[in-house]
């Protein structure tokens, strides 16, 4: 098999499982665990128990001692999307990945840069690690992408970086449910699209720019939806995710 197909397989193995498991909506919501201290997100994660089985563990977690939580949680069988949008020379994002692998973490984000991808994708080969892609932040708009010196709006940097993520062999694309549609149509069925920036109706959209709703977000081929404040900020945590889980249903 040429080398780029071998990535594919090899994406496509890694989604297999992931996309499988979408027969209950449960598995495709995934909660942004963004509290400051453990204890925290224990809390959090005791209030949601049933109800949610997949979580993100991103910078303010991990840096407070959300890495060993990750661990811990991943070995009773909770899903763990370890948000550390990585970006390096190759050999240290290799590196990183391979420890990452032995963490048993199921999804990791890394900066959809083509040479980064590709390092990425060897060194988590023959795992069950799903690697994402991050295209573009959910809270950049065209202004913002112009001021970090790209030529390209948001919505055509989202594509590119799809199209390049699905040739480096990654498992999933990491962009705003606005763009799902557009991307799934660039990564076929059998890539993950996990989005961040979604927003029940009426919720406070934060720093978020580009938010869509959760039923919205399935519709546009999202598999996974990220949600970070409107359910880890609410007063009663189960009962927004079981609402947003009615919604995601409902589309
Ligand atoms: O609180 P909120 O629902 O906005 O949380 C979204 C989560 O998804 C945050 O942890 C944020 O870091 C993450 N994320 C994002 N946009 C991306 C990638 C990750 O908002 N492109």
């Amino acid at each position: 098999m040429p080398h780029a197909d071998r990535n594919l397989a090899h994406a496509v193995h890694a989604d297999r499982d992931l996309i499988h498991a979408e027969d209950t909506m449960r598995d495709r919501l995934i909660v942004g665990l963004d509290v400051p201290t453990l204890k925290e997100a224990e809390k959090a994660v005791r209030e949601l128990d049933g109800v949610v089985s997949f979580y993100k563990i991103g910078y303010q977690l991990a840096f407070a001692g959300g890495l060993d939580f990750a661990r811990e949680l991943a070995s009773g069988g909770t899903r763990i999307f370890l948000d550390m949008k990585l970006l390096d020379i190759d050999n240290t994002v290799a590196k990183g990945v391979e420890a990452i692998v032995r963490m048993g973490m199921t999804m990791l984000t890394l900066h959809a840069y083509p040479k980064t991808m590709k390092a990425a994708v060897e060194a988590a080969r023959g795992s069950d690690l799903c690697l994402l892609g991050v295209t573009v932040l959910t809270s950049m708009d065209e202004q913002d992408v112009i001021d970090a010196g790209y030529e390209y709006d948001p919505h055509t940097l989202v594509l590119r970086r799809s199209e390049q993520a699905l040739h480096a062999g990654m498992g999933g694309i990491v962009c705003s449910a606005e763009e799902a549609e557009a991307v799934r149509r660039i990564v076929g069925p059998n890539m993950a699209v996990v989005t961040p920036g979604i927003r029940p109706k009426g919720s406070d959209h934060g720093d978020q720019k580009r938010v869509v709703t959760p039923a919205q977000a399935i519709r546009n081929g999202s598999s996974h939806l990220v949600v970070g404040r409107p359910i880890v900020g609410a007063a009663d945590r189960r009962a927004v995710a079981e609402a947003i889980l009615d919604e995601m249903r409902s589309a």
